[in-house]
């Protein structure tokens, strides 16, 4: 029938321990190397690996006719797929990712607050405070959002990914950025132009954005040094978000409110131009290592070429 979820990632990274303990006060839920969320199970790996780096990038499909056609659209570009049991894989050589379709159950995830902030203003300070101000529980992600990954070749990466495995583009900011997705959230990847590839950040939905604000906040006691930027709310795709750093230098982004996309017949894609606008309606300004990584040089010295 179709891709419907990003079913999980794995990273590499130089310091595994360092960063494991990282995403487990992050709130993901620790078994070893791997992490899960409190919807989307095992979501999360964390591999060995000289530099840091996105290496896998798992999408679940309905079954095997979803498998035959990703085999069929990536060989028809050239690319070679490896078949295994249940699933298929192929390797971006531009962004450096290994995506795998593999065919898994639809996820039901509960539903997350509807209403806005202010309209939980007006109904709750009616005689009783908010409950968001009462709430004392640490922050577990719902479950994995969205990758972004810089690929030094957008346009052969766009290929692979939307022309290939099959996601559809949501959005796009013109010669800078495309948003794309495998389920209803409005972007479960989105590929950045960028020097070299990289993993710029994983994003991880949680409940509302005082969970937003909540998380963020707890994560920086101590470490005043893992804030990157936030709070603030994003234009295209208009989740909250707060961006922190992890121990091999990857952001992670608590987000909540993004835009759903339910009918891709009724949502119509934006083909933005590159200024500010297209990134924010409103936060912080943009510090300059979410333009470009501040560990450029020592990721060039990966890729030479
Ligand atoms: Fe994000």
């Amino acid at each position: 029938m179709a891709l419907h979820r990003l079913a999980s990632i794995t990273i590499g990274v130089p310091n595994v321990e360092d960063t494991c303990v990282y995403y487990s006060e992050f709130g993901l839920i620790r078994d070893g190397e791997t992490f899960s969320t409190r919807d989307g199970g095992e979501q999360l790996r964390i591999v060995d690996s000289p530099y840091r780096r996105l290496f896998e990038f798992c999408v679940g499909a309905d079954d095997t006719d979803d498998l035959e056609r990703v085999t069929e659209r990536l060989n028809r570009l050239g690319v070679s797929v490896t078949h295994e049991a249940a699933c298929v894989s192929a390797v971006d050589i531009h962004s450096g990712a290994r995506v795998v379709v593999r065919v898994l159950p639809r996820s039901a995830p509960r539903p997350v607050s509807t209403a806005s902030p202010s309209d939980s203003h007006i109904v709750e300070q009616q005689n009783d405070r908010a409950v968001a101000v009462l709430r004392e529980e640490s922050i577990h992600p719902r479950k994995l959002g969205h990758v972004v990954l810089g690929t030094p070749n957008a346009e052969a990466s766009r290929r692979f990914f939307v022309d290939g495995v099959g996601l559809k583009v949501s959005d796009e900011v013109r010669g800078a950025a495309i948003f794309l997705r495998c389920s209803t959230d409005h972007h479960n990847l989105l590929l950045q132009t960028s020097a070299v590839p990289f993993l710029h950040h994983t994003a991880w939905q949680v409940d509302d954005v005082d969970e937003v604000g909540r998380g963020a906040t707890c994560m920086l006691k101590g470490h005043p040094e893992r804030h990157v930027w936030g709070l603030g709310r994003h234009f295209i795709g208009s989740n909250f978000f707060w961006y922190l750093r992890d121990p091999a230098g990857n952001f992670s982004e608590y987000y909540s409110d993004m835009d759903d996309i339910t009918d891709g017949e009724i949502w119509t894609p934006g083909s933005w131009e590159p200024t500010l606008r297209a990134l924010y309606a409103w936060g912080p300004d943009i510090p300059p290592s979410m333009l470009e990584p501040e560990d450029l040089a020592h990721l060039m010295a990966f890729h030479p070429n």
